[in-house]
């Protein structure tokens, strides 16, 4: 058996949402202290909705993967909607991850979260 699902491999060398949004409403940077890698998302709401995503991702394919899907899952989406992502789903969405790749999406789901909470706290300000 492959070692990576199809999915991961295609989102892996195709990432979706891909880049920067220079005025965004909340961003969220996360990084694991172990493998090194970095993960940050930047999050368009408006009327509590995700209008746009884009993240930079350095870092190993399962990170990449694991951040372009959850772009994906996560756009159109109600910032409520959003909140409840967990890794698990993101992995899942990917046909699967091996065991010790886990932590990658781990990532994405930290940085969604944090991004989330940035726009939350902006909004408060
Ligand atoms: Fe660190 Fe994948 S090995 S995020």
């Amino acid at each position: 058996m492959a070692l990576y699902s199809e999915k991961v491999m295609d989102h892996f060398r195709n990432p979706r949402n891909v880049g920067v949004i220079e005025d965004a409403d909340g961003v969220g940077e996360v990084g694991n202290a172990k493998c090194g890698d970095i993960m940050k998302m930047y999050l368009k709401i408006e009327d509590e909705i995700i209008k746009d995503v884009k993240f930079e991702t350095f870092g190993c394919g399962s990170a990449i993967a694991s951040s372009s899907m959850a772009t994906e899952l996560i756009k159109g989406q109600p910032v409520s909607e959003a909140m409840k992502l967990t890794n698990k789903a993101v992995a899942e969405a990917l046909d699967g991850l091996p065991d010790y790749k886990m932590h990658c999406s781990v990532l994405a789901e930290e940085a969604i979260r944090l991004a989330l909470e940035d726009y939350e706290n902006k909004k408060k300000a």
